[in-house]
């Protein structure tokens, strides 16, 4: 257990979790405020923080969960087929924007990071004007990556032979110009891509000339994004994981509490309800909200004062491949994608975001601590597990597999990646 200090001043005692996963009681030695984390969004939707916890105590008292209205039927092939792949890759990883993180990860005006983890070389860069701007990490001379991992910088200098190019992606060195009569600087800087920063997250669409509404991708989300005023968090790390499963699978595993107390008996089941969530969808994106075993400490209290953050997890698909879980004390974003041997491998870069930069040797251990867990717990109980899924599914023991009423997550998921690929 940790202690917390509240907003008015007491102390009261948390669990430190990790996405839907919570590993033992870790006891870091220090303590951090999550009062002011919590207030952001309550002060802004707390009506629906009443409709929720409300939902969530009737769940709990009927023992039941949010409910589908049938079994949905998953063909395994979703998983394994790679004509699908070749299909999933186009439709949502080139021509569709994807959320690379939140404002933080360019944090100052010559901030810039690369991001090739979709399968394209992009650079993303934040002006001296303060606008970010995305291309392509490829030298219009021979193509060489022009910038490597994340920084700050006033210009990218190719290590191949020098040409330079600034912030807004112009070139404007090029050793021995005279070679290149005829080839115009003006009109050989780095290939753009179409970028929007919005409510402190970061979107692109990875291939040139190809853009997508913002608004209308999010259905309505925006308005509950906005609340939790992501644009104030600060980039404490992230880490890189590599599953020999389908990148769908990897979504999966956030997807319901239905196995909370069977693959985290001895980790997150006594912390929380086992199949109790609450489910909502904005178009193709979606919410699940499940209930901390203390959210019964709300039941004494004016429903006009409920707080019922710190008595819940909550998980927001970014459809297709982003899913930033609402924490005590953080955000985390996990995206993930296709792997190198699509449809059975996938890679994810997770990203721990806090309300506070880490600047103290104290802070930077205890968000380390984090995030370390949040890794440790996925990669030793749920991937595992994935993976196992994975060879099962090339098995041929069946074609489908079944999710049922009581995980309407999935088949909301599936059914609009389903709906996307026919779409496309
Ligand atoms: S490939 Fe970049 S300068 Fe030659
Ligand atoms: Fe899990």
């Amino acid at each position: 257990m940790q202690n917390a200090v509240d907003r008015n001043g007491s102390y009261r005692n948390f669990m430190n979790v990790c996405a839907l996963h919570l590993n033992g009681t870790p006891d870091y030695g220090l303590s951090y405020n999550c009062w002011e984390l919590e207030l952001r969004f309550v002060t802004v939707l707390h009506s629906e923080q009443i409709a929720l916890g409300e939902r969530l105590f009737e769940y709990i008292e009927s023992k039941t969960t949010a409910l589908g209205a049938e079994i949905y039927r998953q063909p395994v092939s979703e998983y394994t087929c790679s004509v699908q792949a070749d299909s999933e890759k186009q439709r949502f990883f080139r021509d569709s924007l994807l959320c690379v993180g939140l404002s933080a990860r360019l944090p100052n005006p010559g901030s810039y990071f690369t991001e090739p983890l979709s399968g394209v070389p992009i650079l993303l860069t934040r002006g001296s004007d303060g606008i970010v701007r995305g291309f392509m990490n490829v030298c219009r001379h021979r193509g060489s990556a022009v910038a490597t991992d994340c920084g700050n910088a006033r210009s990218f200098s190719c290590p191949y032979h020098a040409w330079t190019y600034d912030l807004k992606g112009q070139l404007i060195g090029r050793p021995e110009d005279q070679s290149f009569d005829g080839m115009d600087r003006q009109s050989h800087g780095l290939t753009q891509l179409h970028v929007i920063e919005s409510n402190g997250l970061l979107w692109v669409c990875p291939t040139p000339g190809k853009s997508e509404d913002l608004d209308a991708k999010l259905s309505g989300l925006n308005t509950e994004l906005a609340a939790y005023d992501l644009g104030s968090f600060h980039h404490f790390d992230s880490c890189i994981i590599r599953r020999a499963m389908n990148w769908k699978l990897i979504v999966d595993t956030f997807l319901e509490s239905y196995h909370f107390c069977v693959l985290h008996r001895d980790t997150i089941c006594s912390i929380f309800y086992d199949n109790i969530s609450a489910f909502d969808s904005w178009g193709d994106n979606f919410r699940l909200v499940s209930a901390r075993r203390t959210i019964g400490e709300l039941k004494n209290l004016d429903p006009k004062d409920w707080n019922i953050l710190p008595h819940i997890v909550g998980i927001y698909v970014l459809f297709p491949n982003t899913v930033l879980v609402w924490q005590l004390d953080h955000v985390e974003l996990w995206h993930i994608y296709p792997g190198e041997n699509d449809p059975d491998h996938s890679v994810v870069r997770v990203d721990l975001y806090t309300p506070e930069p880490a600047i103290s040797e104290k802070s930077q251990q205890y968000w380390k601590k984090n995030l370390d867990l949040v890794v440790k717990v996925v990669q030793e109980e749920d991937f595992p597990v994935g993976e196992t899924i994975q060879t099962g599914f090339h098995s041929m023991a069946q074609t489908h597999v079944t999710f049922g009423t009581n995980e309407p997550a999935l088949a909301h998921y599936h059914g609009s990646i389903s709906k996307a690929l026919a779409q496309s």
